[in-house]
């Protein structure tokens, strides 16, 4: 027997359930993992309340989507990868079977990818849902130049650490927004030119960081009215690319900043890349070569082991964290 996390009702930290329950073996196209680490996301947390705006859980499920594993046992079909390998999962699958939190977990081996040879197993648990959520808007959507300016708003969240890291590589301005004056420093030794604390002047500081042509891309997970600002931010012709809901409020639409400066708004969710073989290639091979190089480097907050998930699950929603917070599953694994 080995312990998986399972959902059967949403709710508060406390409804993650670690409980025991025989490894399944593996379906046609399937991988089973042994799961060495899991990176945390912050759509796990909207996913267990029951708020997440993508996805509505039945009962009982399975959770998380991002974890670095070794293959342990393959399904009939399976030839790309074999028994003891070392892989990280990149969110392709639904979480009601495939979900990752756990000592085991199965996995359709489109899902997989190998671990680079410089990142550990914490690392290797902290790359794709980041990086991919970037690489979509940074690198296949806006056409950024050396020197532009670009908005990343909750700039401290592992995405938003991510982005600055792409942003960068880019030779982009990058202004970042925390609510939290404590993240300041940490953001600006990140590589943000300036950190917006909300309350502050964001489109004054964009517009000087910017040299008052505004900011070329504007990368936002929180919507909200929060927008009409972005939308003050953004530079005519400017892309502004809307990817999470963390705001509980609802998103107005900047329609005159929008129609006299020729503004796009674009939802994005990182399943457009995922989800077709070609992008999702392409994307995979422009993040692993930038990982072999150390171009790319993914940010751990904190470390949990598998047995305190409530506890972490917590400490996901406290907002403190400024990168991944990584659950240790192989430093406590039963034997
Ligand atoms: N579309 C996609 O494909 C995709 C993929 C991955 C993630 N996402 C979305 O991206 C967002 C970040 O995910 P993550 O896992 O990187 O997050 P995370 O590491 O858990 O960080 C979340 C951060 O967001 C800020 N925040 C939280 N609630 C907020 C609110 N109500 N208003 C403003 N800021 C708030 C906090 O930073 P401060 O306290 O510093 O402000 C917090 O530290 C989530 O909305 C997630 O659903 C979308």
């Amino acid at each position: 027997m080995s312990r998986i996390v399972r959902l059967y009702r949403t709710g508060g930290p406390e409804q993650l359930q670690l409980e025991e329950a025989t490894p399944e073996e593996p379906r046609y196209g399937e991988v089973r993992l042994k799961v060495q680490a899991i990176g945390l996301n912050n759509s796990e947390a909207q996913l267990r309340r029951g708020d997440y705006p993508l996805l509505k859980a039945s009962f009982p499920t399975r959770i998380g989507r991002e974890c670095s594993g070794i293959v342990e046992a393959v399904g009939p079909g399976v030839i790309d990868v074999a028994v003891g390998d070392e892989v990280s999962t990149i969110p392709t699958f639904d979480v009601q079977r495939n979900g990752i939190y756990g000592e085991w977990a199965m996995v359709p081996v489109e899902g997989l990818t190998k671990v680079p040879s410089n990142l550990n197993r914490l690392e290797a648990a902290a790359v794709w849902q980041q990086y991919l959520t970037v690489y979509g808007p940074f690198i296949e959507h806006a056409s950024l130049h050396h020197a532009d300016t670009v908005l990343i708003t909750a700039a401290a969240s592992s995405v938003g650490r991510g982005a600055i890291q792409v942003a960068k590589l880019l030779g982009c301005r990058v202004v970042a927004t925390t609510r939290s004056p404590d993240k300041v420093r940490v953001l600006l030794e990140a590589g943000a030119d300036r950190v917006v604390v909300s309350g502050e002047d964001l489109v004054g500081a964009v517009m000087a960081v910017s040299e008052g042509h505004g900011a070329s891309l504007v990368f936002d997970p929180i919507a909200g009215p929060g927008i009409l600002a972005l939308a003050g931010a953004a530079m005519p012709g400017g892309l502004i690319v809307e990817y999470g809901q963390l705001a509980t409020e609802p998103t107005p639409f900047p329609l005159v900043a929008c129609m006299r400066k020729g503004l796009t708004i674009r939802g994005y969710t990182l399943w457009e890349i995922t989800l077709n073989p070609l992008r999702r290639e392409q994307a995979k091979c422009w993040i692993h070569d930038r990982l072999a190089t150390g171009e790319l480097r993914p940010v751990i907050d904190c470390v949990f082991p598998l047995d305190r998930i409530v506890e972490a699950h917590r400490y996901l929603e406290s907002g403190r964290q400024t990168g991944k917070i990584i659950i240790d599953v192989a430093s406590g694994a039963r034997q």
